[in-house]
């Protein structure tokens, strides 16, 4: 009988990391794994949820906004996530500042839009782009309660050419978070993949 993996995708916004791990791995055979994907939300209006609907996939949703103090939302993740006793937690736009609360219960992996340790936080891009430098890239690393800087997992770079914006180089930071980001989960889940 083919083994049931479990991957939760912790998400905040539009989703579309989420979306391309859906389409990776949501009730897909590698040989004799079967995998799965189960979303959570810290927002009841993340754009996220409306597209994991699409694939009858319904998100699960802890509002952020309902707890007094960052330890308490983060108990309540850590007791959600246990109930699920997912194989692999990812951070796919998951825009959090976490607590030793979750990080000392629960092993996560993250996707950062920068060359770690170059150019953490929320506006990684932009920052990445306006730098002068060549390139810039993607990151996926373990989660610390230390913003954007637990180990490396993998990375890639994307060149900033002469034409580029920050528009197009944005797409095309994007680009390669939908290829690294279900490479690594498969690497670290241990599958046979070929994409
Ligand atoms: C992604 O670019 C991800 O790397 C970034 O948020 C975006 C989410 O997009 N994460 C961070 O900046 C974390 N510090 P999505 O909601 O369309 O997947």
């Amino acid at each position: 009988m083919a083994k049931s993996l479990k991957i939760a995708v912790l998400f905040s916004g539009r989703g579309s990391n989420l979306e391309n791990l859906i389409r990776h791995f949501h009730k897909k055979r590698f040989d004799d794994n079967l995998t799965e994907i189960v979303p959570i939300t810290n927002r009841p209006d993340a754009g996220g949820i409306k597209l994991a609907l699409r694939y009858g996939l319904e998100s699960i949703v802890i509002d952020h906004k309902k707890f007094d103090t960052r330890e308490d939302f983060d108990a309540a993740l850590v007791k959600k996530i246990k109930t699920i006793s997912p194989d692999l937690v990812v951070m796919a736009g998951f825009m959090r500042i976490l607590t030793p609360v979750f990080t000392s219960q629960i092993k996560a992996i993250n996707l950062h839009p920068s060359l770690l340790p170059l150019f953490k936080g929320a506006n990684a891009i932009e920052e990445s782009f306006e730098s002068g430098m060549k390139v810039g890239g993607v990151s996926v690393h373990y989660v610390t309660s230390e913003l954007d800087s637990g180990e490396i997992i993998d990375q890639v770079c994307v060149k900033i050419e002469p034409g580029d914006t920050l528009q197009s180089f944005t797409e095309k930071i994007h680009r390669a978070e939908y290829s690294l980001l279900p490479k690594t989960v498969a690497e670290l889940l241990g599958l046979r993949f070929n994409f």
